[in-house]
């Protein structure tokens, strides 16, 4: 029995110190040949049947002790080689904190969008409501309400493009103002943004564009606040020494009617070439709200009057980034559109 154990214990010894096992799963199988069922050792318990009585003691201690040593000397193995196969995962699957990110550009906020911000910001500081209407229309809000009938010429000042029956898409957002006096009554301060649409296409015209309209009803309402509050969206929009100046124009829905200008940023108002020389640049329209507007909507014009205006987006921003021409806010060519924003 000795030289058996004893030669068992040589083959492991071998077997380990030769770099055997390199694997847990090699290691496993070769455990399963000693200490399994029917494997080396327990082949020898076996055999103790035929050792004589008088050897057998000793025969079990030596069994016994080679049992111990195997499990031992299989143990130690076992941790060895989690440690090692540890290390080589954490080795291969080492990250190099020191290599440079991968680079990823975020987009940039549209220009159009950071102007209808600046201004919804502005307007909403002096107490104005957002209001949202819908860009499919009927013709009652896009014209018959606001003062223009089906045959007047004034329908000519927009190129509106028809969907069907009574509908188009909204060429003004001064649409909003009716549906708004409809619901609400005085007072009245809401600003309505969003898509209009008309059949135009050049430098400075696109069949879709962005306006912002506002709406004052109350009491007492002149010609004086509605110079007062466009005087603070020019100041806060531009520089503070932005100037407005009213021109009289005509809109069938405000009487009187006025077209904006603000004096010219890029030359302080003596004349440069994007004011064509004059000092001034076209903003927006606006006016006092026709009686007649405020009639069609249920609101008593000998208690109540009100303003309006009408700014277009792409125009504000054209001048404030100055931008030439209106199609590349269009275009969404990327190289265009990172330069504004964040
Ligand atoms: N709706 C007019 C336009 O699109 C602008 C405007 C709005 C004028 C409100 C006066 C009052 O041209």
């Amino acid at each position: 029995m000795k030289e058996k154990t004893q030669a068992i214990k040589t083959e492991l010894e071998q077997r380990f110190a030769a770099g055997g096992c390199a694997t847990s799963k090699e290691l496993a199988e070769l455990k399963m040949q000693y200490l399994g069922k029917g494997g080396k050792i327990s082949e020898l318990s076996k055999g103790m049947r035929e050792v004589p009585a008088e050897q057998r003691p000793e025969a079990g201690r030596l069994l016994s002790e080679l049992r111990a040593w195997a499990e031992e000397a299989f143990a130690a193995r076992e941790a060895e080689l989690k440690r090692a196969e540890l290390a080589a995962k954490v080795a291969s699957e080492r990250i190099d904190v020191t290599m440079p990110a991968k680079y990823f550009r975020g987009g940039s906020v549209h220009p159009v969008t950071l102007v209808r911000r600046e201004l919804e910001e502005i307007f909403s500081g002096m107490g104005f409501h957002i209001y949202e209407g819908p860009e499919i229309e009927r013709d009652y809000y896009n014209f018959q309400a606001l003062n223009i009938p089906a045959d007047h010429p004034a329908r000519d000042m927009q190129d509106t493009f028809f969907v069907g029956g009574e509908f188009l898409l909204r060429s003004q957002t001064s649409s909003g103002q009716i549906r708004v006096m409809e619901k609400q009554k005085p007072p009245i301060k809401v600003l309505s943004p969003g898509r209009v649409y008309r059949s135009d296409s050049d430098a400075t015209h696109s069949p879709m564009f962005h306006q912002m309209e506002g709406l004052v009803v109350d009491k007492g309402i002149t010609l004086c606040d509605l110079k007062g509050i466009l005087d603070e969206f020019a100041r806060r929009m531009f520089t503070a020494e932005t100037k407005t100046r009213f021109r009289p124009s005509y809109f069938p829905f405000t009487e009187p009617s006025v077209e904006v200008d603000l004096s010219c940023k890029n030359c302080g108002g003596k004349g440069c070439r994007i004011c064509k020389g004059t000092g001034w640049i076209e903003v927006l329209g606006a006016g006092i709200v026709n009686r007649r507007v405020l009639e069609n909507c249920g609101i008593d014009p000998d208690v109540y009057t009100g303003f309006a205006f009408g700014i277009g987006l792409e125009r504000i921003a054209m001048i404030k980034y100055g931008i030439g021409d209106i199609r590349l806010l269009f275009e969404n060519d990327v190289r265009f559109l990172r330069q504004f924003g964040d």
